[in-house]
């Protein structure tokens, strides 16, 4: 037995014209800044889909300075040509659903256009309960949640008891399912857990009577709509939530959460396949920041990383959570490259490193007397690894007007250029600040 055999040539009749779909995805452990880029990228889309995740994702966009905060609805949201899908994939509180729709419009954003797969599993009120209790239960080893039901209503899915969208448009099928469900969880809640678990009734009239009533003129067979829209040639942009190192089987398990946050979960939680994507786009801080528990090898604990956070706002969009901060860590985009098969790469919040006289990349870890330049999958060494730095001068300059490369100070570019080196595909587009049009596009 052996791996795969490197020798034989690739097959030529397999290089067909790609097709027009692209993937936002998150490099790091989320809150990178894909919901900027996907707003960006939306102007020359026609359809943009979430594809996992659920309310746990905050998604900020910040245009002519009026700041909107997305969960659930796709970042394509604000213009008028596009048709934003909730995918298959992402588990769907109708509550939180029906709520985000409400401050949108108030806004003036119309949400009529809004799609959501009839497929996509709903959260329940006992998940919700239950995450929040199962992260009480662990004490010391709690995971961080986001506390909204996110996990529980994954293990459902998997474990075959999940409701679905769909389900609310038969009740008698809606009754029956949450009947059997509540007779285990009901147990679960009120034995183990010792609260109150919500009743069938309660939960029949408030998704059945209030919620689904609202909900429905957005349900569709959103499988069928995205490849309508492919086969028409129509340009579709799956927006992922959460982030690489948060995906449920190439994250930094357990710290991760319950959906495949990678560019192949885009092909599940859509329905499409892979020959479908052409372009791969990666989302990365200029540094790293975590929130809630797990490793994070370049994690600082001094001023520079009180610096990033207080520079760069890291607190959660909305749990308000402080986030943890440290040096951009290229063995981590470098796993990431390989994970999502990523063509380029953007890197947001530049302007945040404006302050410092000095910059750090982690270029490799060391651990036991070695030196590790990819992403250990062992746990255990994970936890014990130590960045390699190399230090480049800072610039010192405000970035926030650039708009062109040339805006940029030397020392900046050549911060780029250096990260474009070590993590190996290109680095096409910087941030500059929060705005949709505070960006640098650079050329290859
Ligand atoms: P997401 O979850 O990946 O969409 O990211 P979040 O919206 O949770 O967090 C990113 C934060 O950074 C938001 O507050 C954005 O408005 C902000 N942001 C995005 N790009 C930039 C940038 O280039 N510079 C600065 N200063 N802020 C940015
Ligand atoms: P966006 O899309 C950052 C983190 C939580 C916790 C772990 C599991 O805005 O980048 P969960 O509630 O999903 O079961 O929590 O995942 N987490 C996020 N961190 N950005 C997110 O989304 C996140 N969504 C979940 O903090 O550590
Ligand atoms: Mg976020």
């Amino acid at each position: 037995m052996g791996g795969v055999n490197l020798d034989r040539p690739p097959d030529e009749n397999t290089q067909e014209r790609a097709l027009p779909a692209t993937i936002v995805v998150g490099t790091q452990w989320g809150d990178e800044g894909k919901g900027k880029f996907t707003d960006l990228f939306a102007k020359e889309m026609h359809v943009v889909v979430r594809y996992q995740g659920g309310h746990n994702a905050g998604h900020t966009l910040v245009v002519d300075g009026e700041t909107f905060a997305l969960q659930l609805i796709p970042s394509g949201i604000l213009y008028d040509h596009i048709t934003p899908v909730i995918g298959n994939g992402v588990v769907v509180d109708p509550r939180v659903l029906l709520e985000e729709v409400d401050v949108l419009e108030r806004k003036g954003i119309d949400c009529s256009r809004l799609r959501v797969s009839s497929n996509a599993h709903l959260i329940l009120p006992y998940h919700q309960l239950l995450d929040r209790v199962t992260e009480r239960y662990l004490g010391k080893n709690k995971l961080g949640t986001t506390k909204r039901g996110i996990g529980p209503a994954y293990a459902d899915k998997a474990a075959r008891v999940g409701l679905r969208v769909q389900d609310m448009y038969d009740p008698k099928i809606f009754r029956q399912k949450l009947e059997v469900v509540l007779k285990e969880k009901g147990q679960l809640l009120a034995k183990v857990y010792n609260q109150l678990p919500p009743t069938v009734d309660e939960i029949c009239d408030l998704y059945l009577g209030e919620l689904a009533p609202r909900v429905r003129p957005y349900v569709a067979d959103t499988v069928d709509l995205v490849h309508e829209a492919l086969e028409a040639g129509r340009h579709v942009l799956f927006e992922g939530a959460q982030a690489t190192f948060l995906d449920l089987d190439h994250g930094t398990y357990p710290y991760v959460t319950s959906s495949n946050p990678v560019a192949g979960g885009a092909c599940t939680g859509a329905g499409v396949g892979p020959r479908h994507i052409d372009r791969v786009v990666g989302v990365a801080k200029a540094y790293v920041t975590r929130v809630g528990s797990g490793p994070f090898p370049t994690e600082l604990f001094d001023e520079a990383g009180d610096a990033l956070v207080e520079r760069g706002h890291e607190y959660g969009t909305n749990t308000g959570r402080r986030r943890r901060a440290g040096w951009f860590d290229a063995v981590m985009l470098r796993h990431a490259v390989r994970l999502n098969s990523l063509s380029e790469v953007a890197i947001t919040k530049l302007d945040v490193l404006d302050a410092f006289d000095t910059v750090r990349v982690c270029v490799a870890y060391e651990a036991e007397g070695r030196r590790l330049d990819r992403f250990p999958d062992d746990q255990s060494l994970l936890h014990k690894v130590r960045p390699v730095y190399e230090e480049l001068p800072g610039w010192r300059t405000d970035l926030t007007g650039a708009t062109e490369p040339s805006d940029l100070p030397p020392e900046a570019r050549d911060y780029l250029d250096f990260l474009e080196k070590q993590v190996g595909v290109p680095i096409r587009l910087v941030g500059v600040g929060p705005g949709r049009e505070q960006f640098v596009q650079r050329t290859p």
